[in-house]
């Protein structure tokens, strides 16, 4: 994170506090998050998007990493919130997250969930389907309330990412196709209890090149003109979704937000007047690049095992359970040891998991310093989409989670016991 240094004894210093000592208080695995870190970047987005387009709202991605006090630091710093399920709504709520900024997304969202977000009277629904906007009509109705919602389309723009995480394309589970679009929006237009606001699209994550942003923006504020003609329909809001790419390796160093910002908005600006489409609100929803950088992962290494002439292990105590992204993506990280950070890195090792899995590896190949068992190896920029897909694999306990500022460190997530595993195995 910004403002980590290295001490006097070779040790990684967070949010002002010794790593290696962190460990020893918490022990590991440990997720540790700078706030400072995460205000910076809040910061970042409003100054970059909204200090271009001051109708910007600007919404944190909480799948990327939602607990009760990032919940209150981002809602501190102004952000909105996209919510996918009624847990992430009870998150939010139980944080005292304002509700009305909350956009609630999801391609197969249930009954309870669409009630919830009528209940809590969420800011906007995002709505997937067609299934979902007549079950939401009627509970609107039965309900006696307007509900803001907007639609999810697939622009079809490959966003050259890994496959995983490309949603915009046609034949992804995401949204409506154009057509079906524009049928929704004749439909919606006819119901007295939803108000459609406009069209949200997102079209990947982890998306270095600033193209495909472009084209994704540029074919729906056609859509939005072509339902200005032939149905009169005015978009009032537009929203851009996430996708923001964050720097993991050192070779590889994503655009800058404000060049993905001064890129979007002069587009904006530009088809907008092109097209003679007023200015819409604009909306995005930055997951990964709000809160990866904010965070390492903490481990301790056991068992070292080399195979001579092929390859030596070092084994930590963590491992796909708590990160599942070098398993599910092949995504890379560039791991150091936060006792020996100015040791020089001269071997190679490839970091294994405790889980049982060959492919439980969080890294291959790396350079370190020789690595002894005991030494805390550091994932760094694991902020995002680690602790939230990490499951209970092996009887697994999910790790604690530490927020650090300024020299103080508080636990948000306590660690979790055998006996949380238990309670809900009912024999
Ligand atoms: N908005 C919507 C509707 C989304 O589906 C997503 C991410 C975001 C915003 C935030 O995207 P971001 O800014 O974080 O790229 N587990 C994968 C990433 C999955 C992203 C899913 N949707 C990973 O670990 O790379």
């Amino acid at each position: 994170p910004l403002g980590s240094t290295i001490d006097d004894n070779g040790h990684l210093r967070i949010g002002g506090l010794d790593a290696v000592e962190l460990a020893k208080e918490y022990g590991t695995p440990l997720y540790v998050f700078d706030e400072n870190d995460i205000r910076e970047r809040c910061r970042e987005f409003k100054r970059e998007f909204a200090g271009r387009y001051p109708a910007t709202h600007i919404a944190f991605a909480g799948k990327a990493c939602l607990n009760k006090a990032i919940a209150k630091v981002v809602a501190s710093e102004g952000f909105g919130l996209d919510v996918v399920s009624g847990g992430e709504l009870e998150i939010a709520r139980s944080a005292g997250f304002p509700t009305n900024q909350i956009y609630f997304h999801g391609n197969n969202k249930s009954d309870a969930e669409l009630e919830m977000a009528l209940e809590y009277k969420v800011g906007r629904i995002v709505v997937d389907n067609f299934y979902e906007l007549s079950r939401l009509d009627a509970m609107a109705a039965r309900r006696g309330v307007k509900a803001d919602i907007m639609f999810r389309i697939k622009p079809g723009i490959d966003p050259h990412t890994h496959a995983k995480i490309t949603t915009g394309n046609i034949d992804s589970k995401f949204g409506f196709g154009l057509d079906d679009a524009a049928d929704a929006v004749a439909r919606a237009m006819k119901c007295g209890n939803l108000k459609l606001t406009g069209f949200h699209y997102h079209i990947g994550s982890q998306i270095f090149e600033i193209q495909p942003f472009l084209d994704a923006l540029k074919t729906t504020l056609e859509f939005m003109a072509r339902m200005k003609r032939e149905l009169g329909f005015i978009t009032e809001e537009l929203d851009a979704g996430g996708g923001y790419a964050v720097q993991y390796l050192s070779g590889a160093q994503p655009p800058a937000i404000g060049e993905y910002a001064e890129a979007i908005v002069s587009l904006l600006r530009s088809e907008c007047h092109r097209l003679g489409l007023a200015l819409p609100k604009l909306s995005v929803e930055p997951g990964r690049a709000t809160v990866a950088r904010s965070a390492v992962a903490l481990y301790t290494v056991g068992a070292i095992k080399d195979i001579p002439g092929v390859r030596c292990y070092a084994c930590v105590d963590g491992g796909m359970a708590d990160n599942i992204r070098p398993a599910l993506y092949c995504s890379q990280y560039e791991p150091y040891l936060a006792n020996r950070m100015a040791d020089y890195a001269d071997q190679t090792y490839t970091i294994a998991g405790r889980f049982c899995e060959s492919g439980d590896i969080l890294a291959n190949d790396v350079k370190l310093p020789e690595v002894k068992p005991g030494d805390i190896l550091v994932m760094p920029v694991s902020g995002a989409y680690s602790i939230p897909m990490s499951s209970n694999y092996n009887a697994f306990c999910r790790p604690a989670v530490v927020m650090v500022k300024d020299g103080q460190a508080r636990i948000i997530k306590r660690r979790e016991t055998v006996e949380d595993l238990l309670r809900t195995d009912l024999g």
